[in-house]
């Protein structure tokens, strides 16, 4: 029998990896928009969940326009931690569970090593801390939290599908090559997500924080350089742009960022033995795909 699960965040980079994952295997989804339902609306959702009658929810709905929460700070806050708390307390109500996604920006970056799900969080940008108070929502209802960092996919909304598209336009790219974090195959946490979810639903305990994160950190400016060399090896007839490192000071971020975010996935490990986090055989194997390259 199918197992039905609920998806918030339909068109969204994550949403799209989950969806497309789960047509091999045994899952019912559904899966809203903000068009099919806004989550700042007053809508109600209790009378959607329940019409849907899923047996898990998947949250990945975000406000993830790091420079943009800024300014739009209360709508950032009423997506990623109102609405996170509202979806939590109505899984906690009709008694499902429910996985919701945060980032590694809840930590400042000070570190200096790899954090671990034990640190303690300490956001420096509207962003972090919107999602750490949806991560304490998430936690007290109940539900799992996957931190994460750095996504990459096909999509449109995806670090490296924006740089291969501005890589065909401009001959050379300025990236920031002072900060460093895990870059993530959104793919990779989509599998992961799935499993995680059947695992759920056999009665396996996940409580409640894992850091999902790729092996090896690495710097904005070479996870573009990889991404490049990725398409220019699986198109050759590509002209694309070469890289220029610069520091953050030269961007003129509005939101500051952390400048080391790592993020230590032992625990994930331990429970996954077999998880495959290597980002950089994750964008050579994207590259052969034309809609990574922006081709398609
Ligand atoms: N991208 C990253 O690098 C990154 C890093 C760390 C953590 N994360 C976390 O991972 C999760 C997935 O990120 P992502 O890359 O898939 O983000 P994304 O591509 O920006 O997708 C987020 C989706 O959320 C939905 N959404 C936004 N506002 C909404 C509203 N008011 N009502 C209903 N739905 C709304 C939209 O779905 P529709 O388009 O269907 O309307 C949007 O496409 C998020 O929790 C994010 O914070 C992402």
């Amino acid at each position: 029998l199918a197992i039905k699960l609920l998806i918030f965040g339909n068109r969204g980079q994550l949403a799209t990896c989950i969806k497309r994952h789960s047509l091999a295997s045994r899952f019912d989804i559904v899966a809203l928009g903000r068009q099919e339902f806004d989550l700042t609306s007053r809508g109600d959702l209790k009378e959607v969940i329940s019409s849907i009658q899923p047996e898990l929810v998947i949250n990945t709905a975000a406000f993830t326009d790091v420079e943009g929460a800024e300014e739009a700070r209360w709508n950032c806050l009423d997506v990623n931690s109102q609405a996170a708390r509202h979806i939590g307390e109505l899984c906690q109500q009709i008694k499902i569970p429910h996985i919701y996604f945060s980032s590694d920006y809840v930590f400042n970056g000070n570190k200096g090593s790899p954090y671990v799900e034990t640190d303690r969080p300490n956001p420096i940008n509207l962003y972090g801390f919107s999602k750490l108070m949806g991560e304490d929502a998430v936690r007290e209802t109940g539900g799992v939290v996957l931190r994460t960092a750095w996504l990459f996919s096909s999509h449109e909304n995806s670090f490296t599908n924006r740089i291969l598209q501005a890589a065909q336009k401009h001959p050379l790219l300025k990236i920031v090559a002072d900060q460093v974090g895990n870059p993530t195959c959104a793919d990779s946490l989509a599998q992961i997500t799935l499993e995680m979810s059947e695992r759920i639903l056999s009665g396996e305990d996940f409580a409640s924080l894992y850091h999902v994160a790729g092996n090896e950190a690495a710097t904005w400016a070479e996870l573009a350089r990889e991404a490049i060399a990725s398409a220019a090896e699986a198109e050759p007839s590509l002209t694309l742009a070469s890289v220029q490192e610069i520091d953050s000071a030269q961007w003129n971020y509005k939101a500051p960022r952390p400048h080391d975010s790592r993020l230590d996935t032992a625990l994930l490990k331990d429970r996954f033995p077999n998880v495959d986090l290597s980002w950089r055989a994750s964008v050579r194997r994207s590259a052969q795909d034309r809609s990574f390259i922006g081709l398609a």
